[in-house]
């Protein structure tokens, strides 16, 4: 039987490098989904395709090849995880993931990685959507203000300059769209189990979804 992660929250909330980790730990394929939207939506950036040019975008997405190695994503050959985290598309991403023909096709590529690899997956719609079964589902949250001053350092050492007014409005303003698209909106799954990170480490969330983990396999 195959094991699957769900990770699921809003954004800045540390899913990606908690989500790594334990992917590690466990020897899961980790599958980050919010990588996913953003490459669609860089590729409609750079092909001028807007959000409300339905038809164009889904034959974009039909010329996309995804897969992740060492946890980058490889878009059509080539490695973008450094162009897809740059403010610009996360200031754009919100409009095409909240687009449902796009979510489909990405929750079905989604699905088939799942039913090749055992998979971690983290998102917003993991344990409500794409991995509904999923055995283990953690829902990862903290306030928006610490969740931008993590963007924010985490940009700074990047070398990117950046506001944190803008970071944090911009956080607010996700947070706002993907909560309430009508199509498979952010929302924790009942079965999920929540964890406020704002006074916890990397290492503190970590040691708890591994621990969970390991406690429900033996
Ligand atoms: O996790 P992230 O910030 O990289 O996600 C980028 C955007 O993609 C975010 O605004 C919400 C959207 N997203 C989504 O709608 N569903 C997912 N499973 C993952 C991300």
């Amino acid at each position: 039987m195959r094991i699957s992660v769900a990770i699921d929250g809003p954004a800045g909330a540390g899913k990606s490098t908690i989500a790594k980790l334990v992917s590690k730990e466990f020897n899961l394929m980790y599958i980050n989904t919010g990588a996913m939207y953003r490459a669609v939506s860089l590729m409609a950036k750079e092909n001028n395709i807007e959000p409300s040019d339905i038809e164009k975008l889904k034959d974009l997405i039909d010329t996309l090849e995804m897969h992740f190695e060492n946890d980058d994503l490889i878009l059509n050959g080539i490695n973008v995880q450094d162009k897809i985290t740059m403010p610009e598309i996360s200031s754009i991403v919100s409009n095409y993931a909240s687009i449902p023909e796009v979510r489909e096709k990405l929750v079905n590529l989604q699905r088939k990685m799942s039913e090749k690899y055992d998979v971690l997956m983290d998102g917003r719609d993991i344990g409500t959507v794409v991995l509904k079964n999923a055995p283990f589902k953690f829902f990862l949250t903290a306030t928006a203000e610490e969740r931008a001053k993590r963007r924010f350092n985490e940009l700074i050492s990047r070398g990117i300059e950046v506001n944190f007014d803008t970071l944090l409005s911009d956080i607010i303003k996700r947070d706002f769209i993907d909560s309430n698209r009508e199509v498979d909106p952010l929302k924790m799954a009942e079965d999920a189990i929540e964890i406020d990170s704002s006074n916890l480490s990397i290492k503190e969330v970590t040691e708890f979804i591994c621990n969970y983990i390991k406690n429900k396999l033996q």
